[in-house]
């Protein structure tokens, strides 16, 4: 009867993260302090973008970020909001920003933890009322407790990500995120201010219809690229191209497809960012039972060896990806 006239309002992301905390026995509690300060910054950067129009902060800012792109006004304030609230909750000690040309001391000394993110994915579609999403990976500091954190904490591989996440401003704002036990999803409630459990323990499908990329760099892509296009058309699967990593990821993550980014005449080595990108992804679509590769290599294999170091991506249902690698193959094979 009591659920009949008020219907219970599910699991708040903060009681989901003490509850994760509970089952281990020694966990400290800083990490769940840490995922509690991005969902924080989450909801500040979300009311700015759901009112830019009205406050003045769509349109570039009138600088170029490290990677030679326009930064957008919601770049710079959506990473200003991360770097105070990981900097202000102090278990962090260092950050790498997509926004930012070299590595980010928080003066945390004793912060275990670094996160590399992008604060604002896809901005470029911020005037037009496409979604667009942050990215955030965590490590564990490999320096001694009490130091700045170092490039070398910075660079570890993706096998290496005690958690990883992403949140996506849409029609809904959702945080999607995994400790490596499985991939949760939480959609917020902006009337309560609080995230609550929607995707329980999400997988994705072990095939799909869909495919993503810019099919305008064709001519530019790798010849086994192209004959998994032909293919894909062949099968008259989808095509679906949002041009916001974060939004493409997460359709493809639920419904089943996969997402390109192949290297092109103009970015050699794909465009997207393997430490604050495609890491990342690469453990929530493993943990949802995807893949994630370069078109060979496993993401989570690579070891890094610079900060904005940029790396073709192939991800999503494991079927999908797979196929895509055999084109590759057999066409290194017929190139020989
Ligand atoms: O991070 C780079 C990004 O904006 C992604 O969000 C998106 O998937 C991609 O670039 C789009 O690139 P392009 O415009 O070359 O298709």
């Amino acid at each position: 009867m009591d659920d009949q006239l008020a219907l219970p309002v599910g699991t708040t992301l903060d009681r989901f993260i003490m509850r994760k905390q509970e089952e281990f026995p020694y966990a400290s509690g800083e990490l769940s302090q840490l995922l509690r300060d991005i969902a924080l910054a989450t909801k500040i950067v979300n009311r700015e973008i759901n009112r830019a129009g009205l406050l003045g902060v769509t349109g570039t800012f009138g600088q170029q970020n490290v990677q030679g792109e326009e930064q957008q006004k919601l770049d710079v304030i959506a990473n200003i909001r991360f770097i105070r609230a990981l900097r202000n909750g102090g278990e962090v000690c260092t950050i790498i920003s997509e926004e930012e040309e070299g590595i980010i001391q928080t003066g945390n000394t004793k912060g275990k933890y670094i996160v590399a993110m992008d604060p604002l994915d896809g901005s470029s579609n911020i005037d037009v009322n496409v979604a667009i999403g942050t990215i955030f990976s965590i490590y564990r500091r490999l320096s001694d407790n009490g130091v700045e954190g170092t490039l070398e904490d910075c660079l570890q591989d993706g096998t290496k990500q005690v958690a990883a996440g992403y949140i996506i401003y849409g029609s809904s704002t959702m945080l999607v995120y995994t400790t490596g036990c499985g991939v949760n999803g939480f959609t917020y409630e902006p009337s309560l201010g609080e995230f609550f459990l929607s995707h329980p323990n999400i997988k994705t499908p072990k095939d799909g219809k869909i495919y993503s990329c810019n099919e305008g760099n064709v001519n530019s892509f790798p010849d086994g690229i192209n004959a998994y296009l032909s293919y894909c058309k062949e099968q008259r699967y989808s095509a679906r191209y949002i041009g916001s990593l974060v939004a493409d990821f997460h359709r493809n993550l639920l419904k089943g497809g996969v997402y390109l980014y192949p290297p092109t005449a103009k970015s050699p080595n794909g465009k997207l960012r393997l430490v604050y990108e495609c890491n990342a992804l690469a453990m929530i679509i493993e943990q949802a039972g995807g893949k994630a590769t370069d078109g060979s290599e496993r993401i989570l294999d690579k070891t890094p060896t610079e900060l904005h170091q940029r790396c073709p991506l192939v991800i999503g249902s494991p079927d999908m990806v797979d196929k895509v690698e055999e084109f590759l193959t057999a066409e290194m094979v017929t190139a020989l």
